[in-house]
């Protein structure tokens, strides 16, 4: 695993200066105390490059071993090419196949289960999948419903296949349940796009409370029917790697599943909704700090703009 943050940090209280809000209200309702932005210049394709570095390092591995690169971003760097192609330029890898996946908050867990795709059919020996955002790009510094949510970030995996211990029937994701319901895509989505008359990017628009209600249903669902899919119990689970949204929405998704908090791990406070990035970037965090360890069953889960969701348990 790897992971990266921009250097900047801003606080709860730099957010009093543009909207009418408080760090009280915000601890209360989110959990979040701080998040990072890239700074002038820097791109999600940079963020990525870097979260990628540390993965490669931490896996042994160098640029040249990459066989497969995929970006889950719903911030590129442009229209196209695609975030992952730049990636796989900037790195330096051979050409292999690169290419984004685009689900918003849930981008990681697609992209993870598009990758162990590939690799248990053995078709890639080396993927690189990397979660990266900067969020704070589409962000309306009027809007204090949304502005204060979000947090720019990278995190990334080394997916490769078991040699010698093990099946592959026994390790990388064991179930896992994608969805999406475009119905409700009016309740989370961006203003604008390449079909604007303005031309512009466009802002985050979100009916928060109603995101809230359908996420911790959702999830949960999707939670538990990645988990019987792979023939197992949420007794199983070691650690629980949820989508960093809001401290509200894990504890809720927490407790409906009997998950015992102390094995939630929790980055919401210091990243804020770092989107795709925020799985794997509290995963790099979970492994860092020594309680993520090889053989574990990690369970993550998501859900963001589309409505897409989904959730997959893993043997790592
Ligand atoms: N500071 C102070 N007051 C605020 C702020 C703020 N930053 N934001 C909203 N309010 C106000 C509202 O204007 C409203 O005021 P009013 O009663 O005068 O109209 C009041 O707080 C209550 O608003 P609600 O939207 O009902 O507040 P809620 O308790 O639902 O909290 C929040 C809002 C934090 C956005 C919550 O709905 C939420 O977290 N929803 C999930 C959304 C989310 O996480 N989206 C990310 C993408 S999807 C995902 O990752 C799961």
């Amino acid at each position: 695993m790897g992971g990266y943050l921009p250097e900047t940090i801003v606080t709860n209280d730099d957010f009093t200066k543009m909207v009418d809000t408080s760090d009280a209200w915000i601890i209360e309702r989110t959990g979040i105390r701080q998040r990072h932005k890239v700074a002038p210049g820097q791109r999600t394709s940079d963020l990525a490059v870097e979260a990628a570095r540390v993965a490669l390092a931490a896996a042994g591995r160098t640029p040249e071993d990459v066989d497969m690169v995929i970006v889950a971003t719903t911030t590129p760097d442009m229209p196209f090419p695609s975030t992952a192609s730049i990636v796989q330029q900037k790195l330096g890898t051979r050409p292999c196949a690169a290419f984004d996946v685009q689900a918003v908050c849930s981008g990681f867990v697609y992209a993870l289960t598009v990758a162990d795709g590939f690799v248990a059919r053995g078709i890639a020996r080396c993927v690189l999948v990397i979660g990266a955002e900067a969020m704070s790009q589409l962000l309306d510094y009027t809007d204090r419903g949304t502005c204060i949510l979000f947090g720019d970030g990278a995190g990334a995996v080394v997916l490769e296949p078991v040699e010698g211990e093990g099946t592959s029937a026994d390790r990388g994701i064991l179930g896992f349940d994608l969805q999406c319901d475009g119905s409700k895509m009016d309740l989370l989505y961006v203003d604008g796009g390449v079909f604007e008359d303005s031309n512009r990017i466009g802002k985050i628009r979100m009916q928060g409370n109603q995101v809230f209600k359908h996420a911790v249903h959702k999830i949960s669902e999707a939670a538990e029917n990645a988990v019987i899919k792979s023939n197992l119990s949420m007794a199983d689970v070691d650690w629980f790697i949820p989508h960093q949204a809001n401290q509200r929405i894990l504890n809720g998704v927490a407790d409906k599943l009997g998950l015992d908090r102390d094995k939630v791990i929790s980055t919401v406070a210091m990243h804020a909704n770092t989107s795709a990035a925020s799985i794997p970037l509290a995963w790099y965090i979970g492994v860092q700090d020594g309680r993520v360890k090889p053989g574990d069953l990690v369970l993550i889960e998501a859900l963001g703009g589309g409505l897409t969701w989904g959730a997959a348990a893993i043997r790592l």
